[in-house]
């Protein structure tokens, strides 16, 4: 079933969830007329799999397809200049509109590109991996890397639309998957309770890819994070709830040098790391931390990592870009289903959950 969610605030847009890709042309062709140039920016995966099926519905516009090379590397500075003498090659001007074609990569860089290209141009994202469908592609980040960090160069710059077609998720591996199901326990724990409960009670299908969980799955952790956005575009206030787990993880990343543990995998001993600390803080139960703990293992997510030094982890942390004069922000889940922000957190109790989570 289609349906259409508005993202709020000042620049709000719609999301269009449960739409084949090749109907997308005809939305352009009723929204913004028959004549248009359309620059499709896709890496060469994504083009193999999805382009044909973009581009059969476009043949009525003049479209062009610019596929840059599959990786995180390609989220640089060097990518949006290459982008920019193709974009010109291409005849592209102020009234031409990007397509972004993929997952979260794609989002951020063709997002990024098209704020800044001719001072901005307007653009859709087409997300195709599960975390783009419920994360990257609500609530209009983008950005690029830079040698000194990850997303350091970005903006917020909306999309005219989200255009969302739940079957590319056929072709999703496993792996990429549980990325974006470890941003779904955290959407679950950070504000819906029942949304946890669905994921506990459909374990077994998920991992089997069943299409209609994880439509369902994918439509109430969307609407978390719509939720959460619409009310706070900014990220003034409760938005930094969806932090949850994440400074953890980022230290995890930043200790491997974004190269070992992937980023659902440090979002998942991420969630234990801070479950445990709310834990110890007596913010939840025995139970509920058994629960959590059991949820992402039942989903092959880890919980633990091997031997580190919670003294190296804890620095790593201290350069959050969360932190406020000198005190580490921490998100901490309360029981299940509801977060609170920490301000006050002493290096001893987070050493403490790190070492709850280090084998
Ligand atoms: N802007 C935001 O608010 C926000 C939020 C979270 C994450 N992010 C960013 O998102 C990025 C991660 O996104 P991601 O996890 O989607 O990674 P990704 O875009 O690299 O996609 C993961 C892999 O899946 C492949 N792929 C994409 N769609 C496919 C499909 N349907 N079938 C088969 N393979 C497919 C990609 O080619 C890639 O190899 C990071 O750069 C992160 O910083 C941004």
């Amino acid at each position: 079933m289609r349906q259409r969610i508005d993202v709020g605030g000042s620049h709000g847009y719609p999301l269009f969830l449960g739409v084949p890709i090749e109907e997308l042309g005809g939305y352009l062709e009723e929204r913004y007329g028959a004549r248009g140039h359309y620059l499709i920016i896709t890496n060469t995966l994504v083009a193999d799999l999805y382009a044909d099926k973009l581009m059969n519905g476009l043949k009525q516009f003049r479209t062009e397809l610019i596929a840059v090379p599959d990786s995180e590397e390609e989220k640089s500075l060097n990518r949006i200049s290459k982008l920019t003498e193709q974009a010109l090659r291409c005849r592209a001007d102020r009234d031409t509109m990007v397509l972004a074609l993929g997952g979260g990569v794609i989002g951020d860089l063709a997002g990024f590109f098209a704020s800044i290209f001719m001072r901005g141009i307007r653009y859709i994202h087409i997300p195709t991996t599960l975390l783009a469908q419920i994360d990257s592609s609500i609530g209009g980040k983008v950005a690029v890397n830079h040698p000194s960090g990850k997303n350091l160069l970005g903006s917020f710059y909306p999309p005219q639309a989200v255009w969302t077609d739940f079957s590319t998720l056929d072709t999703l591996p496993w792996k990429e998957i549980q990325n974006g199901l470890a941003e779904t326990i955290k959407h679950a724990l950070v504000s819906d309770p029942n949304l946890f409960d669905f994921i506990e009670s459909h374990t077994e299908e998920i991992k089997c890819a069943d299409f209609k969980v994880m439509k369902e799955l994918a439509m109430r952790s969307l609407a978390v994070k719509v939720k959460i956005v619409s009310e706070d575009e900014k990220e003034k206030g409760q938005r930094i709830l969806l932090n949850l787990g994440h400074s953890f993880g980022h230290a995890l990343e930043t200790d491997e040098a974004y190269k070992g543990v992937t980023h659902g995998q440090g979002v998942s001993i991420g969630l234990a790391a801070a479950s445990s600390l709310a834990h110890a803080r007596g913010l939840m139960t025995d139970s509920q931390l058994d629960r959590i703990i059991n949820l992402l293992t039942k989903l092959d997510l880890p919980t633990s990592i091997e031997s580190r030094d919670p003294e190296i982890l804890l620095n790593h942390m201290s350069a959050d870009k969360k932190n406020k004069a000198g005190n580490k922000i921490l998100v901490l889940p309360v029981g299940i289903g509801k977060s609170s922000v920490a301000t006050d957190c002493e290096d001893e109790e987070i050493v403490k959950a790190w070492k709850k989570v280090i084998k």
